[in-house]
């Protein structure tokens, strides 16, 4: 055996000396960035981040943690996650025909998708204010992001669209269907014909299509252009990170490709059947966030100097005399909602509150009754 002295004191590098490498490889638009902020909320209610406020049945845990138990963690995941896929098609009712891509979180599949469109000088175009990431992922891609507002009612501009699509022929367009941050359900028709007009892929995001009666997967083989992203995280199961892209097998084989072969883990591989076997206790939880939904939609209403805009989602948008003012007093109260005033001017003055339990509903209603 060699013995070797202690390692002489090296001493750091000088922050600029990293600071001139960062910026001669990375590009201005990425150092211009800011990473998603993600607020902590310990102590707080938390109804910041559309989460289902519900817990899981007893059973439900008993047979999560046995699968857990049960689970090969010394081996990698099934590159393919066979197993989850036959759970969505069984629970989703996704025909054989139909090709799955599963992501690590949908966030994972909106990046694949962006990355699967990727050429030098393509265009991806989307409805502002719309999710955030799909802005950001074309710039981190460098890729043109043409963002077409939305009119003053939150409303889709469908001949904006339309006339914007015609004008940049974008090789990826995203549908949030409802749309976050403003709960908004486009309408089908109007749906259509953006996946009819569109030259590429029209990514339709039903993030949300638990809480409305909307849904484009049933015909996601009717148009070449169609691409269905939906998530496991609204509907109870954030945690464990699964979202999927549902398309035409020409589709998801190409993102198969660029997908990391094992970007889904064994452990959520092992516990997303079995959550969605118990499909119905989400099913009554979903129903009991649209009942929630529609009380809190009405109260906040009758407050003094708010308007709550219409949500097919599991939030409500609203606007208030002084978004910064009550987002505090909300956060004095020990409630954690966000506040979208200033990321786009149709936003202004709005907060983005996550339908809770009945229970967290009340504290807002009675915190947001106080005078500001
Ligand atoms: C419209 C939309 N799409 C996708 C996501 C990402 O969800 P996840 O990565 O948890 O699947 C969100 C999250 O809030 C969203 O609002």
């Amino acid at each position: 055996m060699t013995r070797t002295s202690p390692p002489a004191a090296v001493a750091n590098i000088a922050d600029t000396a990293v600071a001139a490498r960062v910026r001669a490889v990375v590009r201005p638009k990425i150092r211009a960035m800011h990473a998603y902020p993600v607020a902590k909320a310990t102590g707080l209610i938390k109804l910041d981040a559309m989460e289902n406020p519900y817990g899981l049945s007893g059973e439900a845990r008993a047979e999560m943690a046995a699968a857990v138990a049960n689970a090969r963690i010394n081996r990698y995941p099934d590159g393919g996650g066979d197993e989850v896929k036959a759970a969505l098609r069984q629970t989703q009712g996704i025909g054989n025909d139909v090709g799955l891509v599963l992501g690590n979180g949908s966030d994972e599949i909106l990046q694949l998708l962006t990355m699967l469109v990727a050429k030098p000088g393509a265009t991806v175009l989307a409805p502002e204010p719309s999710f955030v990431l799909y802005r950001t992922l074309a710039e981190a891609f460098d890729l043109r992001f043409v963002g077409v507002p939305l009119n003053a009612d939150l409303a889709l501009d469908i001949d904006a669209m339309l006339a914007a699509i015609a004008r940049t022929r974008p090789a990826l367009v995203w549908l949030a269907v409802p749309n976050n941050p403003t709960g908004t359900l486009f309408a089908v028709a109007d749906i259509e014909r953006i996946v009819t007009a569109a030259p590429g892929v029209v990514a339709v995001d039903e993030a949300y299509h638990a809480f409305a009666e909307v849904s484009l997967l049933p015909r996601v083989l009717a148009f070449p252009s169609l691409v269905v992203v939906r998530t496991l995280s609204k509907i109870g199961m954030a945690g464990v990170r699964l979202g999927y892209a549902a398309a035409h097998p020409a589709w998801t084989t190409e993102i198969d490709k660029i997908r990391p072969p094992y970007n889904v883990n064994v452990l959520t591989q092992a516990v997303v059947p079995v959550l969605l076997r118990h499909g119905e206790l989400l099913a009554e939880q979903a129903a009991a966030i649209r009942r929630e939904r529609a009380r809190m939609a009405k109260e906040l209403a009758a407050l003094h100097g708010v308007t709550v805009f219409p949500s097919a989602a599991n939030f409500l948008l609203i606007r208030v005399p002084d978004a910064n003012a009550w987002f505090q007093a909300l956060r004095e109260a020990g409630i954690l909602v966000k506040n979208v005033h200033g990321w786009h001017p149709l936003l202004d003055g709005c907060l983005r509150i996550t339908i809770g339990t009945p229970a967290e509903n009340n504290a807002v209603l009675e915190a947001l009754s106080r005078p500001t």
